[in-house]
């Protein structure tokens, strides 16, 4: 009816797991959702003259949650692929990221990807990282809901790597107390984020594409990432 209309003109209803620091976490005591996919959504929610309303669903329910309309679009650090291509639209890309290890301080055996079989493997559920790795022949995986759950199975010698984003790990190795673990070097493959909307629903994709460009242009998109990654 007319209140939903009115309703969806002004509230853009996100999903996130929040979980992904520095893309999407909460720090203790505070209320609102950070990061860098936070800042950038509220920001295109603006430019378009809403309002964000960020929920927090794991990550593996969050297509899910798209398709059952419960959400307008995804922001959660989630890469454009073709698989999940056939379910969602995707704006255009806005993070270049891609996928790095994660092992003890003290493991001598594995120093590249190549080094994995043979070996346990931790990485979230639902993500490239899982589907990359449950591809390597001779690897055991175990799929937990975080990437903190599998920093804390690494730690806890359940799993000798975990495999994540790279600018994921290399927050956490850098900005929390990381003891005890090491970020590898080996990259295992190029990944670009995208925002994820309902597959009909060209005209928010559109609209979100046109406000993406325009904080491209405008310096906005330039300083949040400064604000996340710069040095
Ligand atoms: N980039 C990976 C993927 O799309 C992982 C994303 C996980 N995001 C999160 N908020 N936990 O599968």
């Amino acid at each position: 009816g007319t209140d939903q209309a009115k309703q969806e003109a002004k509230v853009l209803r996100v999903g996130s797991a929040i979980d992904f620091a520095p893309f999407e976490f909460q720090d203790e005591g505070q209320k609102d959702y950070q990061g860098f996919d936070m800042d950038l959504i509220r920001a295109i929610a603006k430019e378009m003259g809403s309002e964000a309303e960020i929920q927090n669903i794991g990550f593996d329910g969050l297509i899910p949650a798209l398709q059952a309309k419960n959400i307008d679009v995804i922001i959660s650090g989630m890469t454009i692929n073709d698989e999940r291509a056939q379910k969602v639209n995707f704006s255009d890309p806005y993070y270049q990221s891609g996928l790095t290890m994660v092992v003890r301080s003290d493991e001598e055996a594995i120093k590249s990807f190549k080094d994995l079989k043979g070996h346990k493997v931790a990485v979230q559920i639902g993500t490239t990282s899982a589907n990359m790795v449950k591809d390597m022949e001779g690897v055991t995986v175990t799929e937990l809901n975080t990437p903190a759950d599998c920093f804390m199975e690494l730690k806890a010698r359940g799993v000798d790597a975990v495999v994540n984003d790279r600018p994921v790990n290399d927050y956490y190795i850098k900005q929390t107390q990381a003891v005890g673990v090491k970020s590898l070097e080996d990259k295992l493959s190029a990944e670009d984020y995208g925002i994820a909307m309902a597959k009909d629903n060209a005209d928010l994709q559109k609209k979100i594409n046109d406000a993406l460009k325009k904080l491209r242009e405008n310096g906005e998109y330039d300083k949040i990432y400064q604000k996340w990654f710069g040095t």
